[in-house]
């Protein structure tokens, strides 16, 4: 088996995934409430959060998981990007877990550990992963199309400025929803049935060459238009349904824009992937799943969604991560925490 270990933000994640992509376990200890009274994520509450919390959960993963410390024969551990304070709990730990077993540690990507999500399953052994993919991340701190053909990935885009999730979570504090703000933004929308053509908003198109992502004139549309309109949850709920939802189809219209650009561009020169695969904390929204889904099926793509559990930050994803690469296992001893990967 293979245990999988995830510090990176705000959640202390262990998981135990047998080398089928068998998920044990996967146990979260989220922080979020920790959080809440800053409205964001605050670094040094993050860290000393992850230090009380991962040892205790790598037993009670093993407990769970009905394993002993002979059955983990690597660990996988997300090295960066994220919060360095955070980053460095999880390696040092894992690095003293592997070293002191004598069994070798894996540093993985937080990225690649969300562009192979999709294929896990509630249960059973993972979905077959194709030789090619095109993959979009839309998390807190990331949106990109990558291009993944037999286990190599291309970023293809990436944002000049807000990641999707952070703008859900800025304008949605703007408001006064608490943090995370996206799936607030989400559930007011869809309980107030929220009218999203009620406000008129303009949805930046694709202009320049990059099909990179900009979210900041999203934002700063979104935060005006609730200044105008006095939007807030202490206003009057309608508005603040019909401001959620259009808020959120902006976000999502922008997304399949550049999707759609990326993908004329790849199949113009006659290959093209066989399956789109979202993932990351926004890829749980459940909008922007059926829009996806939909465009799949005018593109003739087969969509992988994730489970709404391997969306936002999971260890799961992180062993399943380790396991495509079972080739690179490293030296404890040379695994580094790096807030950022190039
Ligand atoms: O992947 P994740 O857990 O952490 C990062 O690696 O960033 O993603 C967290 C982000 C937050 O910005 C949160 O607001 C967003 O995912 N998110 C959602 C939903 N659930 C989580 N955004 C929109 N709709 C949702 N249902
Ligand atoms: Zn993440």
């Amino acid at each position: 088996m293979i245990l999988g270990i995830e510090t990176s933000c705000d959640e202390t994640s262990v998981a135990l995934l047998e080398r089928d992509g068998t998920v044990r376990v996967n146990h979260i200890a989220s922080q979020i409430e920790r959080h809440q009274p800053f409205g964001g994520v605050v670094p040094e509450i993050a860290s000393r959060e992850h230090l009380a919390h991962l040892f205790p959960l790598v037993t009670r993963a093993l407990a769970d998981g009905g394993a002993a410390w002979n059955d983990v024969e690597e660990i996988a551990v997300t090295s960066g990007p994220g919060l360095i304070g955070a980053l460095l709990v999880g390696v040092a730990g894992a690095q003293g877990l592997a070293y002191g077993l004598g069994i070798p540690l894996i540093p993985i990507n937080h990225l690649e550990g969300h562009i192979f999500s999709p294929y896990l399953q509630r249960e059973g052994p993972a979905l077959p992963i194709p030789e090619r993919f095109l993959s979009l991340v839309i998390s807190g701190g990331h949106s990109s199309i990558y291009d993944v053909r037999h286990g190599t990935v291309t970023m293809l885009n990436r944002t000049r400025d807000d990641a999707i999730g952070e703008t859900f979570d800025k304008v949605a504090k703007f408001v006064g929803l608490p943090y995370p703000g996206g799936p607030q933004i989400e559930k007011h929308g869809r309980e107030g049935h929220g009218d999203p053509k009620r406000f008129p908003f303009p949805v930046p198109q694709f202009k320049d060459e990059s099909a990179d992502f900009s979210y900041s004139g999203i934002k700063a549309g979104a935060i005006r238009l609730a200044r105008e309109q006095s939007i807030s949850v202490n206003g009057d709920p309608q508005a603040l349904a019909d401001f959620c939802a259009t808020f959120q189809d902006a976000l999502i219209a922008q997304l399949l824009d550049r999707l759609e650009v990326i993908w004329s561009r790849i199949t113009a020169h006659g290959s093209r992937p066989s399956e789109l695969a979202i993932a990351g904390g926004v890829a749980a929204n459940g909008v922007l799943r059926e829009r996806v889904v939909e465009w799949g099926k005018t593109h003739d793509v087969t969509v992988r969604l994730p489970e709404k559990r391997y969306c936002t930050d999971n260890a799961a994803m992180i062993a399943f991560a380790g396991l495509q690469r079972e080739n690179t296992a490293s030296d404890p001893r040379r695994v580094v925490a790096r807030s950022r990967i190039g």
